[in-house]
């Protein structure tokens, strides 16, 4: 059988990144991560990758003619790294469809609501909540879903919900849904690979 690789993409802080890391080295996620997929050279998920001794590799798509050849960057650093799973945890671009083509039923996405509502174009980080908050929503929650061409559309996986309190800004109502984040997603990740 092997060990099992997961190839994780983020954008910003990495927090979810983190709990991937954390929960890899609490042998709770039986695998390795092989690498990071970044849009952004300058961010914290780069320090946290380091800090863990692992790869981290900044793909922008402004360096790409068009979406194709930003697809294929990523499979040529894909091939490298053979990922069982790729990880989307804080990955605010649209993944290219080349890319999720070939990795269909492997690829998964984090989200920071009760998707199907408050997803899709538009609809990332703080943006989310503030968007939650004006409806005048309840709860709100997170989501892992398989990636698939259609943004934040592809099947549901699991999902996890926090009330809405009154007082709550963006910020604080990010801040309760990251703590169900950081739960939900390495136990998804853990229950994937053991069916792998
Ligand atoms: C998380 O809340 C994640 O669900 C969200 O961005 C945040 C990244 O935080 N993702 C999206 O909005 C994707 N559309 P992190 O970098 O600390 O993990």
């Amino acid at each position: 059988l092997g060990v099992k690789n997961i190839v994780v993409f983020a954008s910003g802080s990495g927090s979810n990144f983190q709990a991937i890391i954390d929960a890899v080295e609490a042998n709770s996620i039986d695998a390795r991560i092989t690498g990071l997929i970044t849009n952004n050279s300058n961010i914290q998920a780069i320090d946290r990758a380091s800090n863990a001794g692992i790869p981290s590799r900044v793909i922008l798509p402004s360096q790409y003619s068009d979406s194709t050849a930003f697809g294929l960057a990523i499979l040529d650093v894909l091939e490298e790294w053979k990922p069982d799973l790729i990880v989307l945890a804080g990955y605010m671009i649209k993944v290219p469809t080349n890319v999720t083509r070939r990795y269909r039923g492997r690829i998964i996405n984090i989200h920071p609501a009760l998707l199907p509502k408050y997803g899709g174009k538009g609809y990332y980080g703080e943006r989310v909540h503030r968007a939650v908050l004006e409806a005048g929503e309840q709860e709100s929650g997170c989501t892992v879903h398989y990636v698939d061409e259609d943004y934040d559309r592809g099947p549901i996986i699991d999902q996890k919900k926090v009330p809405v309190l009154p007082g709550d800004t963006p910020q604080t109502l990010a801040e309760r849904v990251l703590h169900e984040e950081h739960q939900l997603l390495p136990q998804v990740i853990q229950q994937l690979l053991s069916k792998l």
